[in-house]
């Protein structure tokens, strides 16, 4: 499964980045929001520090309004894949920008009918919100397992990128259900790395070391 980063903080996606585990970066409106800087600067920037697709999101609400921003976005750099809300204008964006061979990451996608949809439009992949269907009692990855058995039985080749995720075990059980890429707070993958265990044995391992260190110094040359 890839893992892509859901957030437009530079010094999050460069850090991750210095992992070698990131396969690429979602932004929206709210998190370019909370980087304070202008959109192109923040997409350039992070365009600039992962080889793969990042996630620009337009806000216009007509099909020709999106349009013209999936053309610009997709101008400013080649791994830009133009992020599109699902609904009846968006879907006729998508189709459009499949003949334009713009990329595209449908968002806002709650249901298995809403990313077929989207994946007969055109679309390159669908973002199922699995957070933000357990907010409201609705078991948001059963969507996920259900986008994956639909694709898999047509050979649809959109991908299925899990958004919405909120903890380490929505990126397991996103990979169990057969997502394409999860996309993660940069929080959550931090959480991923760390285990008590891991801790534990790292300290004991190092004090250990200190003793054998001590012992070489104490050793009389024959
Ligand atoms: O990028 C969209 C999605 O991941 C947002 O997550 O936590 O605001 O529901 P959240």
């Amino acid at each position: 499964m890839k893992i892509f980063l859901d957030t437009a903080i530079v010094d999050e996606i460069r850090q991750a980045a210095s992992w070698g585990i990131l396969d690429g970066v979602t932004t929206n409106p709210t998190l370019v929001a909370k980087a304070g800087r202008t959109f192109k600067e923040v997409i350039d920037e992070i365009c600039s520090i992962v080889n793969g697709p990042v996630s620009a999101e337009v806000t216009d609400e007509h099909a020709e309004g999106m349009m013209k921003q999936a053309r610009e976005y997709a101008a400013w750099h080649r791994h830009v894949v133009v992020k599109i809300p699902m609904c009846e204008e968006g879907l006729k964006a998508i189709y459009q920008c499949k003949k334009e061979n713009i990329r595209t990451n449908v968002t806002l996608i709650f249901s298995p009918n809403q990313a077929l949809l989207a994946a007969k439009a055109g679309a390159t992949m669908v973002s199922p919100f699995i957070g933000r269907l357990d907010d409201i009692s609705h078991e948001g990855m059963n969507e996920v397992y259900i986008m994956r058995q639909i694709f898999d039985n047509y050979g649809i080749e959109t991908e299925i990128l899990a958004a919405s995720i909120r903890h380490p075990v929505h990126v397991i059980e996103a990979a169990k259900a057969g997502a394409d890429i999860a996309t993660l707070p940069f929080s959550v993958l931090k959480q991923m790395v760390k285990h008590p265990l891991t801790d534990l044995g790292i300290e004991r391992f190092l004090k250990d070391w200190e003793s054998v260190k001590k012992l070489s110094l104490n050793k009389v040359p024959a």
